[in-house]
């Protein structure tokens, strides 16, 4: 077995998949077979898939849900989510339709700015890089415009340029900080190609203006990059309304136990980042599965997320709660960087059907329709909490997997449902009670733990 090897990106697709089964498998015919049965059959779908990234062997697939019923700001959604994670989308679409007959989510926009730095080492005079700033903006902007036109013309660009004094913290580190709008694209291109130029042009600048002493000319450009904390691409969601039309809840609770019970659930979000970590995961499943079933980002939507969710300086809860004057007030204020055109959202099929599911929406709207899922998520997730447990609805999808892993027939499935209510599910439990519904010679043996394909 060999566990390295040199030219692997050379190898042919099916060249790489052999070499891999060949030296990590025990079993490499069975699994060779087993990655190539998730190729694509229509070779043409499968390049697009293989152009994203690189050294693939085979398609990793995930389940592609739907949450129907989301009412936001007066539109109906169905929304679409890729997620592993059972009970998931069940909660969103669940929630869903809870708010749906109380005046559904609210959402808006508050501001779509994006932003990105070049960061560099000078050993000037900073005072003079200041007051020459106004001719070095002029000159980044006019460089740039190769660049930035196109994305002007839509509406966007370069919104501002500051000249940052980072010295204090680090010897001789400034930055220019540059703030963007990319319209309906998430603008990762867009903006790192802007600052490289940007950088070029800080360099030749202070080479070629005569105010600069020779000593002063050496500028050590370290990076230029988009920042993937973006607060000022934020939007809130919202659901609202009196606390006596929520309803009852499972276990005998009443609307306004249920109402304080929620928000000290949140309150302590905001206290404990114990708790704010599993309270914004929960979230996460939400924002991500759209993310994702829309061709977007989310490892940045996460970071960005993560990092204004410690603005203050300790991590807390992305969103909030209140009662007032008898009304149940639910809110969420989430920065979200994404993009409607460009990108995967153009080039992968099912994200391209999403959007379309979506009705096509621009990237603002979109941001929309992402926060009022992280919300509805975040308010099922909380809702089960302070009612019922979170494992009442998590062992009936537990218990479905095991019985499906376990071939159980339809009758059996029924009459575990029945049996499991209220009981603890674990996979030697339902094989038992399977067994015990079984003739001898249709009994599991104890070995069988999962279906082998
Ligand atoms: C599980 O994926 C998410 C939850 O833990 C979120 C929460 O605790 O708020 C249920």
């Amino acid at each position: 077995m060999k566990k390295s090897i040199t030219g692997f990106s050379k190898l042919s697709k099916r060249g790489k998949l052999r070499w891999i089964v060949e030296n990590f498998f025990v079993d490499p015919e069975n699994v060779m077979r087993e990655l190539k049965s998730y190729w694509l059959q229509n070779e043409a779908q499968q390049k697009i898939l293989d152009g994203f990234s690189e050294n693939t062997i085979s398609n990793y697939p995930l389940p592609y849900g739907v949450a129907p019923n989301f009412v936001i700001n007066d539109k109906t959604y169905c929304v679409p989510m890729v997620i592993e994670e059972s009970s998931v989308v069940a909660a969103a679409s669940a929630a869903a339709k809870f708010w749906m007959t109380r005046g559904g989510f609210k959402a808006k926009v508050i501001s779509t700015r994006k932003v990105g730095q070049v960061h560099f080492i000078w050993k000037g005079d900073f005072s003079k890089l200041q007051s020459k700033f106004p001719q070095l903006e002029k000159q980044l902007r006019k460089n740039a415009y190769p660049i930035t036109q196109n994305m002007e013309k839509r509406g966007g660009g370069v919104v501002d340029i500051h000249l940052v004094d980072m010295s204090e913290h680090e010897k001789d580190y400034y930055q220019l900080k540059v703030t963007f709008e990319t319209c309906d694209s998430m603008g990762a291109n867009f903006i790192n190609s802007v600052l490289e130029e940007f950088a070029k042009t800080l360099q030749n600048f202070i080479i070629q203006d005569t105010n600069f002493t020779d000593s002063e000319k050496d500028v050590m450009i370290v990076m230029s990059i988009l920042s993937n904390y973006t607060p000022e691409c934020l939007v809130r969601a919202w659901v609202e309304c009196p606390v006596d039309k929520l309803g009852s809840f499972s276990n005998d609770i009443d609307a306004a136990t249920f109402a304080h019970k929620f928000c000290k659930a949140i309150r302590i979000a905001h206290i404990d980042p114990h708790r704010a970590a599993t309270h914004n995961k929960g979230i996460f499943n939400g924002v991500d599965a759209v993310v994702l079933a829309t061709g977007n980002d989310f490892r940045a939507i996460e970071a960005c997320g993560h990092t204004y969710a410690a603005r203050d300086g300790q991590y807390r809860s992305l969103s909030y709660c209140k009662t007032e004057d008898g009304k149940f007030k639910f809110w969420m204020d989430i920065p979200l960087a994404i993009g409607t055109v460009g990108g995967l959202t153009t080039l992968h099929p099912i994200a391209k059907r999403s959007l379309e599911l979506l009705d096509n929406p621009g990237a603002e709207e979109l941001m929309m329709i992402i926060a009022a899922t992280g919300l509805a998520q975040n308010f099922a997730a909380i809702r089960s909490l302070v009612t019922t447990g979170i494992q009442q609805g998590h062992m009936k999808m537990h218990l479905l997997n095991i019985l499906n892993h376990l071939e159980a027939t339809q009758d059996e499935v029924d009459l575990a449902l029945e049996f499991f209510n209220n009981k603890a599910v674990s996979f030697t439990a339902v094989r038992e009670f399977l067994n015990s519904q079984r003739p001898v010679d249709k009994k599991l043996s104890k070995a069988f733990v999962y279906k082998k394909t």
